[in-house]
């Protein structure tokens, strides 16, 4: 075999894999800024960064979201064993690429003990996540969250006053959902829409008992409903209300409703939450049939659309699951949180027209250097400029000044910097402006103090 004929193999072009994507300039740039305004949002509430790994347990996702779930029985991207390449593991520690980033907070509180830490701790993250869906606008199968969790282990004295209790919750719902809000407010996110509901209280078995209603009646509709829903009615009856198939429509609007079968305790809960987003500002629509699809959730579940996203229009889902700290063998701990998915918070700013504030990767100055004399100074004066905090493009070859100029132009720069033999034998240099041509000569602190002011 000779080298002239590289084999077929060697010829192949690669792609990304399906349902993944490069994220490119000036794309970057907004993703940047949404994720900058996101920081200081959580910051102004207290929150502070964490950063989990991106795979866990198998057994860690499946406990916490549940192992009938879509996530958990069809998307997860999961690992066997492999005793020659990691003899350190053991055998049960099959591994998952992280769909969803809540276990993961959950399971870190555990094991870094933060109950002993002043409560409640709050938490954010960002960073990408794996599904095994079909891809489709708005749908990879890796994909970014912005994802925010408050986490608050019970006193032992707290089941004494379980009204202070309810009243408390629901003062962190409405500012955990405030705070998401206003995330999209910095971002002029358009139409958004924020829709809210209960599911219940396993513990005091309202949901359990909505649930058995649901599925009797749920049963004597099965023939007309579709394949999904019919598998859903024994697996996960709440499900059935999420279902888009048109024809199933008249069928769910004469379901039972949650709201009509919550206990005491969940319905003031879900009537103070209410009180506290209207004290708030914070705009929301009741929607009886939001039920998620993460087993961990109780009382309070939100999700929050925004426009020129076709079918894929949810942006944040959200909401309550006090006990799942508890089920992943921690102390009895409440929990509420979100998360945004970013890919669709950016697809829905730029349909709506917004980029990043400025292509922030353009140079400010192109340096035209013009003779192997000036190649020092250019290089000393790119350091000085970029250690004062300015983009520079320094050419890495001599060019002459028309093509230096032409190159600037397309960089976008704003100004060249053009430094020839006279530049350099009067210690001043040549500063145009490209827009309108006009030139200026400066010494280098007279340049840094003009640059320094745009
Ligand atoms: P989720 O509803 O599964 O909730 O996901 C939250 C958001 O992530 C969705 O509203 C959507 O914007 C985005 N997302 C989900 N799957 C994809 C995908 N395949 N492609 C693009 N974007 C996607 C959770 O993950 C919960 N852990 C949220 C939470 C945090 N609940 C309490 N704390």
């Amino acid at each position: 075999m000779t080298d002239a004929a590289p084999k077929k193999e060697q010829r192949r072009k690669f792609q990304a894999i399906r349902g993944t994507r490069d994220l490119l300039p000036p794309d970057t740039a907004l993703w940047n800024q949404v994720e900058e305004t996101a920081r200081s949002v959580f910051a102004s509430f207290g929150f502070g960064e964490i950063r989990p790994p991106a795979f866990e347990s198998t057994d860690l996702f499946a406990r916490a979201v549940g192992g009938e779930t879509d996530i958990v029985s069809k998307e997860m991207y999961t690992f066997a064993p492999s005793p020659e390449s990691a003899p350190d593991e053991s055998a049960d520690d099959t591994i998952s690429l992280r769909p969803e980033a809540t276990a993961s907070i959950c399971r870190a509180y555990i094991e870094h003990n933060m109950q002993q830490l002043p409560q409640p701790v709050k938490l954010y993250c960002m960073g990408p996540m794996f599904r095994r869906e079909r891809p489709q606008k708005g749908r990879y199968r890796q994909f970014y969250q912005i994802d925010a969790e408050v986490l608050e282990t019970v006193r032992p004295d707290a089941a004494k006053d379980t009204a202070k209790e309810l009243a408390k919750d629901a003062v962190v719902d409405a500012e955990v959902i405030e705070m998401v809000m206003t995330i999209f407010d910095r971002l002029k996110l358009p139409s958004v829409r924020l829709e809210i509901n209960s599911i219940g209280h396993a513990a005091d078995n309202c949901r359990r008992r909505y649930v058995e209603k649901l599925r009797a009646e749920l049963l004597k509709v099965k023939d007309k409903l579709g394949a999904d829903s019919q598998r859903r009615i024994e697996t996960s009856p709440l499900r059935v209300l999420d279902s888009k198939l048109e024809h199933e429509q008249p069928i769910i609007a004469t379901l039972p409703k949650i709201a009509d079968h919550l206990c005491d305790e969940c319905k003031a809960q879900y009537a103070a939450v209410k009180r506290e987003l209207e004290l708030r500002g914070v705009f929301y629509k009741e929607n009886w049939r939001l039920v998620r699809g993460l087993d961990y959730y109780m009382r309070t579940t939100f999700e929050i659309t925004a426009q020129g996203l076709g079918s894929q229009n949810a942006v944040c889902g959200g909401g309550r699951y006090d006990g799942l700290v508890e089920l992943l063998g921690g102390p009895p701990t409440k929990g509420i949180g979100f998360a945004i998915g970013e890919d669709r918070l950016i697809l829905s700013l730029q349909e709506a027209g917004i980029s990043a504030l400025a292509t922030r990767h353009s140079p400010l100055v192109y340096i035209a250097w013009m003779c192997a004399n000036a190649y020092a100074a250019a290089v000393h004066a790119a350091k000085d400029l970029r250690a004062a905090g300015i983009r520079v493009e320094l050419p890495p070859v001599e060019q002459k000044l028309g093509k230096a100029l032409e190159r600037a132009d397309k960089l976008g720069a704003q100004y060249a910097l053009i430094l020839g033999d006279n530049e350099v034998a009067e210690g001043k240099w040549t500063l145009k402006t490209l827009a309108d041509g006009t030139q200026q000569k400066l010494t280098e602190p007279k340049l840094l103090d003009f640059l320094k002011k745009l």
